[in-house]
């Protein structure tokens, strides 16, 4: 039986991205190289925060399946690889998933096919890493025989306003006749679409996105760093500048960034543009104070412990929320690991709590879970709000007996201390 799309990588964008296709009316399956994942989605269990066990249900019944047999890809008329794109152990970019999946995808390739690349990489990954893998065992033509695009997912998980449907998404292919097709096959199941000029502005303009994060944040880190050091309250600042209705935009300091994204994709940008010779000064000053935050954090931690009179070594602190995101179970990249490592290195008894994060590593040693917050709360000196989640009443952790050093602004109380 043929099928509208095969998605490779059924991962935080690629679940997503087969559930819109699916709810679209499209014929979708999904390969996958994890036989966890496989068996899970076959069996209804979703393993991505944001997408239910109903929603796999419903996929299910509108006749997805998951496989991890690659062979299945030559059923389909689209491919769209949605793979993870992480760094190596030395913190460049690592294309293996990409190249592992184009090869596959080269394996099955046939005439008329069309093949997205949505995973975030630097600009060229399409025509310099994707395509010559393509065409080079297939002895097919990009333009002529197949059709080759790169798309970025704009997915933002946690967010329920926005998701696959309506969040407009940047189109492009080699040729504008892959761009025609890959608007055509979009068109389907996503409202606006815009067309960049080619393959490396698509790929540009998500690397840009993240980047302008990465950036900002790093800029509200360092103000937080500075207000600290002279006693301004950084949160006045910020509320104050908000105000402006025009040329401002708002982020908030805190313990870092995390997860799979705003880390990781400026590191690609500046592998790629340091190969070109090209040294992007922002990047590397943003990656040097944002590094600082989680050992910042931890200092303010250790200057509340001793106002307290209690020595590093008899203390416990909770940290409240060890998610990279409000409201999301992805823990990848957290600063709650760095801080949770320099709270520890300093003798003190650190555990966390963290409704959507069953399970959560340290250094190689799972750091103490605690079930229930009126629990965290009471057996601790110290609570760290790393992360506001929805659950976090304010109102509840203001009247806790500990004390409260809260990274995110959000409390106010005689015994709570703001970043
Ligand atoms: N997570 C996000 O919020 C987000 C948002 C926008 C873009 N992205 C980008 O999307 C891409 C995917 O990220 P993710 O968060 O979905 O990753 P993920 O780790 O959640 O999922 C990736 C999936 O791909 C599978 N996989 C790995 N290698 C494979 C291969 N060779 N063939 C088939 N399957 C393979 C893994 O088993 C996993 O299930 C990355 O480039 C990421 O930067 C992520």
């Amino acid at each position: 039986m043929t099928a509208d799309l095969a998605v490779i990588g059924l991962g935080h964008v690629g679940l997503p991205l087969a559930r819109a296709a699916c709810a679209a009316g499209l014929t979708t399956l999904g390969y996958d190289v994890s036989d966890a994942v496989v068996t899970g989605l076959n069996g209804g269990r979703s393993h991505v925060g944001g997408v239910r066990d109903g929603d796999v249900a419903a996929m299910r019944a509108a006749g997805f399946s998951a496989t991890s047999d690659a062979a299945a890809l030559r059923r389909a008329d689209t491919v769209v690889i949605c793979v993870p794109t992480g760094l190596g152990a030395d913190g460049t970019p690592d294309l293996s998933a990409v190249r592992a999946a184009s090869r596959a995808v080269a394996r099955c390739l046939r005439p008329g096919m069309l093949v997205v690349l949505e995973s975030t990489s630097y600009p060229g990954t399409t025509e310099e890493v994707v395509r010559p893998v393509l065409e080079g065992s297939s002895g097919l033509r990009a333009g002529a025989d197949f059709h080759l695009a790169y798309s970025p997912q704009r997915i933002d998980p946690g967010n329920r306003r926005f998701g696959v449907r309506n969040t407009p998404k940047v189109v492009s292919g080699c040729t504008p006749l892959c761009a025609k097709h890959a608007v055509a096959f979009y068109g389907r199941f996503v409202e606006t679409l815009v067309v960049s000029r080619g393959t490396r502005e698509a790929e540009m303009a998500k690397l840009l996105e993240n980047t302008y994060r990465y950036v900002n944040i790093a800029l509200v880190d360092e103000v937080a760093l500075y207000c600290d050091r002279t006693g301004i309250d950084v949160w006045d600042v910020l509320y104050c500048a908000g105000t402006k209705p025009f040329g401002f935009a708002p982020f908030r300091p805190g313990a870092g960034v995390g997860g799979h994204c705003i880390p990781v994709d400026p590191r690609y940008l500046a592998a790629k543009a340091g190969a070109e010779g090209f040294s992007f000064r922002m990047l590397a000053a943003a990656h040097e104070v944002l590094s600082r935050m989680p050992a910042h954090v931890v200092g303010r931690a250790a200057g509340l412990l001793d106002e307290l009179g209690t020595p590093p070594d008899r203390a416990s602190v909770v940290l409240l929320g060890v998610a990279y995101k409000p409201d999301v179970a992805d823990a990848r990249e957290s600063p709650a690991g760095p801080v949770a490592s320099g709270l520890r290195a300093r003798g003190v008894s650190v555990r966390y709590h963290d409704p959507h994060v069953p399970e959560f590593t340290v250094d190689g040693v799972p750091l103490a879970r605690v079930e229930s917050l009126p629990e965290a709360l009471e057996g601790a000196d110290l609570a760290i709000l790393l992360q506001d989640h929805s659950c976090y009443d304010m109102t509840t952790l203001t009247r806790a007996e500990c004390a409260l050093l809260d990274t995110r602004g959000k409390a106010a109380g005689p015994r709570v201390t703001l970043l």
